[in-house]
């Protein structure tokens, strides 16, 4: 008989979060001040962040404790269940051993509060008494104000517009932790006037909502701090807790993967499935292919620049070296709201510019196909961002029928999709768009990149 499910005992629970910062062919590029242009400081840093999350992002050690009081809300649902997609498989009539490592048994249904527990448990140390953050679908905003409850801080999210009017439930779940949830952008800042100024029906962007939870953060006298749920190193650090029980629960299944995929917005879920299998790759000689996923419509690592851009769209965030369509860049409103974010990961960007990590970018009409095709089969309704993992899983393994040759294929399913019915409506009425590539938008924001000296 075929084993489903490969599960760790509690006591398996990664007692450190692999750091790749020691593990990087090349020293990573300085994170830029975004008004002089020069290197921050850590002061500069000091009035978003704790300083132990600045001291976690330019650490050089290989391996950073969890906390206890960290892993202790970890246990809640850590660690996660490693599915092989038995029934996608025979469906498929593949050769390949199709995995699935599932975050969506986390209480806010996915990946997100791996690190979202771990800030709140720095900010809480460090006597902050409020945070500021945006959110995309949801998800992120969901997770930290789910951490913030226990850790007693207070928390004020500015959420993209079109999810906020897509996902209502999702408001509801952080106002039931005791969140403040406004619709982004607002007239709560003096960004979002602008915004709201220059175009009334804006529907917001990861970029806009970054802008106005940093403001806030940032005028506040020092009473906020801000908490970002992606992008930074320190946060995929946090999501390393992902990979690390990915591999041992490989070793449950007497497989190594060919191939490791995960969808990437600002690339938190995919660095912390993917780094522990590319620290293989880079330390013991492992070749492993490790693919990100990302939207056609919002296609940063696939047909972005690699160059330096603000974080934001208000350029009010750190200047960092990614990979990016300009900070002004609008996506389209697709479904995958968590995927909608102009630039990714200065970490990953510099992994795919050394060719560590492959990029692919799919329109959503194929991922939400495969994302129906995975509810058909394996039970369970994905998320819209992880349906673009899936659609590569799903072509990886077509691929591997069509050669003949048995593959062992693992991808990352970040969340559920049980909030996201909107979508799977439009898709199964036939009504989703597909958006056309935004070249002319693109080329036009790149045109506004900031000039520094590095
Ligand atoms: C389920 C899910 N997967 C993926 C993402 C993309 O974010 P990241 O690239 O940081 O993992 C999000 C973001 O909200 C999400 O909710």
């Amino acid at each position: 008989m075929t084993q489903h499910k490969f599960l760790l005992d509690e006591s398996r629970l990664p007692k450190a979060w692999y750091n790749i910062n020691a593990d990087m062919p090349v020293p990573p590029a300085p994170v830029l001040h975004p008004g002089t242009k020069e290197p921050v400081t850590p002061d500069f840093l000091a009035v978003l962040f704790p300083m132990a999350l600045i001291m976690q992002q330019v650490s050089p050690e290989r391996w950073i404790e969890i906390p206890e009081p960290v892993r202790d809300v970890y246990r809640l649902w850590r660690p996660t269940p490693l599915h092989r997609a038995v029934r996608l498989e025979r469906a498929l009539d593949t050769p390949a051993h199709v995995y699935y490592k599932y975050e969506g048994v986390s209480p806010v249904g996915s990946h997100k509060p791996n690190t979202a527990v771990a800030q709140a448990f720095y900010n809480k140390q460090e006597g902050v008494k409020a945070l500021t953050t945006e959110t995309g679908a949801g998800q992120w905003g969901s997770a930290l104000a789910m951490a913030c409850n226990i850790f007693g801080i207070d928390l004020e999210v500015f959420m993209v517009k079109v999810s906020y009017e897509q996902k209502p439930y999702r408001r509801i779940i952080m106002e039931n932790y005791g969140a403040t949830v406004y619709a982004s952008p607002t007239v709560r800042t003096q960004y979002g006037r602008r915004v709201r100024a220059e175009d009334p029906e804006s529907n917001g962007s990861l970029g806009i909502a970054i802008s106005e939870a940093v403001e806030t953060a940032a005028t506040s006298g020092g009473r906020k701090k801000y908490s970002l749920g992606s992008v930074l190193g320190f946060v995929l650090m946090h999501q390393s807790v992902i990979g690390l029980e990915a591999l041992e629960q490989l070793v449950l299944a007497g497989e190594y993967p060919d191939i490791v995929i995960g969808c990437a917005g600002g690339g938190s879920n995919f660095g912390g499935f993917a780094y522990p299998f590319l620290h293989k790759n880079l330390t013991e000689g492992k070749k492993t292919t490790i693919v990100a996923v990302e939207p056609a419509s919002c296609p940063s690592l696939t047909k972005g620049k690699y160059t330096f851009d603000y974080g934001d769209t208000a350029a009010m965030a750190p200047i960092v070296k990614m990979h990016t369509l300009g900070h002004t860049f609008m996506p389209p409103g697709i479904h995958a709201g968590g995927l909608r974010y102009h630039g990714a990961s200065p970490l990953v960007s510099q992994l795919v510019a050394a060719g560590q990590i492959e990029a692919r970018a799919y329109p959503q009409k194929p991922c939400f196909e495969a994302a129906v095709t995975f509810a058909r089969t394996e039970a369970l309704v994905p998320a819209p961002e992880a349906s673009h993992a899936i659609r590569a899983a799903v072509d990886e393994a077509l691929r591997a029928k069509e050669e003949g040759k048995q593959r062992t294929i693992l991808f990352g399913l970040s969340g559920h999709g049980q909030l996201d019915m909107a979508a799977y409506d439009a898709y199964l009425s036939g009504h989703l768009e597909d958006f056309e590539y935004p070249e002319e938008k693109i080329r036009e924001s790149l045109k506004r990149l900031p000039k520094v000296a590095f």
